[in-house]
């Protein structure tokens, strides 16, 4: 048991994925995928968990299903590597999440910082729903269906993680080892941990993978810089300043030949900058040019896609049905190892007859 080393990730389809995703994790997905470490990856969109707080928006979930299942074609997810399905099409999920809610305390999820941050960002208050307030036992499902062992996240998902290894644990020493202990996987470089949650608090300017490259260059025109460097002789500041952040996130050496030969690399940029003399526009154009480069490939690939949606949903159909498959055998083994396997178990009413003087 657990030899395999398999990868599990997904996303909520509640708006199309954006650059914060991108660097956050479905680079990252992809090289995976394509790495030939591991035996399986599982990707799927979360529609069940995106459910628990839009109940009241059935449609927007919908919509944003196709739209995420276009953003992971263009992204190069391939489903001949990687199972894509859709979560709610799997109802065993739901199974095994009614059987982990006997293994979580209330004050334990009361304690999960994400649930706590996300009740508050959300005005809850006292109307959380429990489906909501549940979340973090449907993820540990959602992820021990498959036995994952590695899990590609940013660093919000760690308390999931955590709760996650928990249930494992728990199930394992009631019942005996059956589920697989995740880890998980962080974005290896700092400035991608923080671009996601950048990208979150700051809506208006979100650079999605679908944006036009007229889109992408008016959102780096309008990105916050520094409020006090306004001429361009005033020394600039790097902190808070988003034109960096993103820089810090993607900008390679190979881009100052290409785009901005003046400066040999990133630290001799900020360096001028930091001094004064050097202006917003220059450095918003070098990175418009950079994000162009980025995201092009991308663009252009979901426009290809997005020719034949029926195929689409073909892919995710039979994605569903693979996970299908795994998720069922997972399933078999939980209700072994509960004992509420009354019907395949031969020795049990054999049993059952010999204690009631039946022989
Ligand atoms: N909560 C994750 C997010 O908001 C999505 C998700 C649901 C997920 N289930 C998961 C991620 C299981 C990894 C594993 O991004």
């Amino acid at each position: 048991m657990g030899k395999e080393k398999i990868i599990l990730t997904g996303d909520r389809p509640t708006g199309r994925l954006h650059i914060g995703h991108y660097v956050g994790s479905l680079k990252r997905r992809v090289e995976l995928q394509n790495s030939g470490l591991y035996d399986k990856t599982f990707i799927f969109i979360a529609d069940a968990q995106a459910l628990t707080d839009n109940i009241e928006n059935p449609e927007k979930v919908r919509q944003n299903v196709i739209e995420v299942a276009l953003d992971y074609m263009a992204v190069g997810l391939d489903p001949m590597k990687s199972t894509i399905f859709i979560q709610s099409q799997i109802p065993e999920l739901c199974e095994l999440t009614f059987y982990y809610m006997d293994l979580v305390t209330v004050s334990r999820l009361q304690r999960n910082p994400t649930v706590k941050t996300e009740i508050q960002m959300r005005n809850f208050e006292t109307s959380i729903p429990v489906g909501f307030f549940t979340y973090p036992i449907s993820q540990a499902a959602d992820i021990t269906a498959f036995k994952a062992t590695t899990v590609p996240v940013g660093e919000d998902q760690e308390p999931m993680i955590e709760q996650t290894r928990e249930i494992v644990r728990r199930f394992n020493h009631i019942y005996g080892d059956t589920l697989v202990e995740p880890e998980i996987l962080l974005p290896d470089n700092a400035a991608c941990l923080r671009l996601p949650g950048k990208m979150s608090k700051s809506l208006g300017n979100c650079i999605y993978l679908s944006d036009t490259a007229d889109e992408v260059e008016k959102k780096v025109k309008s990105m916050y810089t520094d409020p006090t460097h306004l001429k361009v002789s005033d020394p600039g500041k790097l902190e808070g300043n988003t034109v960096f952040t993103y820089l810090d996130a993607f900008c390679k050496p190979e881009h100052f030949g290409r785009y901005l030969p003046d400066y040999p690399n990133l630290d001799e940029l900020k360096a001028h900058y930091t001094r004064g003399g050097l202006g917003d526009m220059k450095v918003k154009k070098f990175l418009a040019a950079i994000m162009q480069e980025e995201l092009t490939p991308i663009r252009e690939r979901r426009k290809e896609f997005e020719k034949d949606i029926p195929a689409i949903y073909d892919m995710l159909r039979k994605g569903c049905e693979t996970a299908r498959a795994t998720a069922t055998a997972t399933l078999d083994e939980v209700r072994k190892a509960m004992k509420i396997n009354y019907f395949d178990d031969v020795e049990l009413i054999a049993e059952q007859a010999k204690r009631f003087g039946q022989e």
